[in-house]
């Protein structure tokens, strides 16, 4: 090969790198399977997720805009069960459109919990829930990290993202959750199951530990 037309080639190959590198600014995850946790629930995992990202007031809730994702059957409409790759709900996880700024984009651990439901069936389930098992790791933390951190993440107002600062706002949560000050997750997402508020009950009368 003369210089000239090694110049070419890697021009050439530059080039067609470029075309694809604008394409795809960002490539789709590819979800480890070894990653995706079994018997993921819809109620306790996916509904809280879906609702404190996307049906937030004015985006998603029923008779707002469309599609709704308030509750099993809508979002069930957008899932192929089985089938998370030609589901319209995991091209939206994954996309770079939703959730539209200011508010930041699903994590891996939030887009593979969607692959992994879809991919176990897309079930209306709910996961199993126990009064003595009140940890900061096993309960409190799962509990404000599906319910709460869409809307109270390190940059907002109230943060809710390390144990200082739920350790901090504990009294205020337990009064919001159980009704008696702000409702929270804020409307129309539910109210948090009796089992769960009694849970963050229990850890705050138990000393508020980082256990
Ligand atoms: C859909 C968004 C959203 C979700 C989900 C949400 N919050 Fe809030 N939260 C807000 C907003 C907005 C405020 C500011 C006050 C207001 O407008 O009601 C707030 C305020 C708060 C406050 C401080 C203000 C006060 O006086 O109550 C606490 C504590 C709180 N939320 C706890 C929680 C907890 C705990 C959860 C989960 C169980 C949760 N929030 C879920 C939107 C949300």
């Amino acid at each position: 090969m003369n210089i000239l037309s090694k110049f070419f080639t890697l021009f050439v190959i530059f080039t067609v790198f470029l075309l694809v590198a604008c394409k795809h600014e960002a490539a789709p995850p590819i979800i480890d399977e070894n990653t995706v946790p079994s018997g993921i629930c819809f109620e306790d995992e996916i509904l809280p997720l879906i609702q404190s990202n996307c049906a937030k007031s004015g985006c998603h809730t029923s008779g707002d805009e469309d599609p709704d994702l308030s509750n099993y059957n809508s979002i069930k409409m957008l899932v192929r069960a089985g089938d998370p790759l030609n589901s319209k709900l995991y091209k939206y996880a994954i996309g770079s459109e939703m959730p539209p700024p200011p508010n930041s984009a699903l994590n891996l651990e939030q887009v593979t919990l969607i692959y992994g439901w879809i991919k176990q069936g897309a079930l209306n389930n709910s996961c199993s829930c126990d009064t003595n098992i009140y940890t900061f790791s096993e309960a409190v933390n799962p509990i404000i990290k599906r319910n709460c951190l869409g809307c109270h993440g390190a940059n907002s107002n109230v943060p809710l993202a390390s144990y200082q600062n739920i350790f901090d706002n504990a009294d205020l949560i337990l009064a919001d959750i159980t009704y008696q000050n702000n409702p929270m997750p804020k409307p129309p997402a539910a109210k948090l199951s009796d089992c769960k508020i009694r849970q963050i009950e229990k850890w705050i009368q138990a000393g508020k530990l980082n256990n």
